[in-house]
């Protein structure tokens, strides 16, 4: 079972969507959800990835059921929501944590290219919101968290996902002053270096970089899905009840390295690792081998 520091039966009952509930952050998040007594409508596009997590789910006690949708498909996403309030009654939460990119410099990025990555990481999110806030939230209330990514100061090799994610930090400013006369939170969570599946998607050419991204980090490390799933279930949660339009950093302290300050540690902060599936990205296991 999930080993989450949270309380148990905290999301009883309460119906939630996790976007890109099939690998990494999503799947982990989902777990911790069900594990705390959330129904979790898992969303993503591949419906095989989907309905394992369901499973997964299932055998550790907990309720989840799978609902494939391209999220850039506006039709398509107003069914999506219309068939999870029709099938659960309610929608109390939406993890919009569905996203993806491809590491290019902004000179070598074709518009269509440029395109995707921002309706993937952008427009759906916007999306899968509204269609939220408009046929429940606005009706009943509830909380969103939005997942982006350590972007500030520029994402160089990345730069459609960093504008994209920097959209969508604006977007859940703006959502979270629009949308608190219906009693909607909306905070993001910003990941930085986490040991995630995703990291299996990038090209053998980012290998290096991979392996060298935790040097980059005061605390010496990548965080497992877990450190940023607490964060998520910390914001979606009534703990949570005052905090509106923030954006909550795990990341390390990434952001504030300054070159030529030393990296050097006395001591290690212990990962916090309470999924009981998780299991190293193959790229990081291959190094461990070495
Ligand atoms: N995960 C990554 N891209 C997605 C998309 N377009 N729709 C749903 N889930 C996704």
């Amino acid at each position: 079972m999930y080993r989450s520091v949270f309380r148990p039966g905290l999301f009883k009952g309460r119906v939630v969507i996790v976007t890109g509930g099939g690998s990494g952050i999503g799947r982990c998040t989902a777990h911790e959800l069900a594990a705390l007594g959330a129904i979790v409508a898992l969303v993503g596009r591949t419906p095989e990835k989907l309905a394992t997590v369901a499973t997964e789910i299932a055998d550790s006690g907990g309720s989840a059921f799978a609902y494939p949708c391209n999220i850039r498909d506006e039709e398509a996403v107003a069914e999506l929501i219309g068939n999870i309030l029709a099938a659960h009654g309610r929608i109390d939460a939406l993890v919009n944590n569905a996203g993806g990119q491809f590491p290019a410099l902004l000179k070598d990025i074709s518009r269509k290219g440029w395109e995707a990555v921002v309706q993937t990481n952008l427009t759906g999110g916007f999306l899968t919101a509204r269609e939220c806030l408009n046929q429940a939230m606005q009706h009943s209330g509830g909380a969103i968290v939005n997942i982006v990514a350590d972007m500030w100061g520029g994402m160089p090799g990345m730069g459609h996902s960093g504008a994209a994610r920097a959209g969508m930090v604006n977007f859940t400013e703006t959502a979270a002053l629009e949308w608190a006369r219906y009693g909607v939170r909306v905070n993001a969570v910003a990941p930085g270096y986490v040991a995630s599946s995703g990291l299996d998607a990038y090209p053998p050419e980012v290998r290096g970089l991979i392996l060298q991204a935790g040097k980059h980090v005061p605390l010496q490390r990548m965080a497992t899905e877990s450190e940023i799933s607490a964060a998520i279930v910390f914001l979606l949660s009534d703990a949570a009840s005052f905090i509106n339009g923030a954006v909550l950093r795990v990341d390390g302290g990434r952001p504030g390295v300054r070159p030529g300050f030393p990296l050097d540690v006395d001591r290690t902060v212990e990962p916090f690792n309470g999924f009981h599936l998780a299991s190293l990205p193959k790229v990081l296991q291959d190094r461990e081998k070495e």
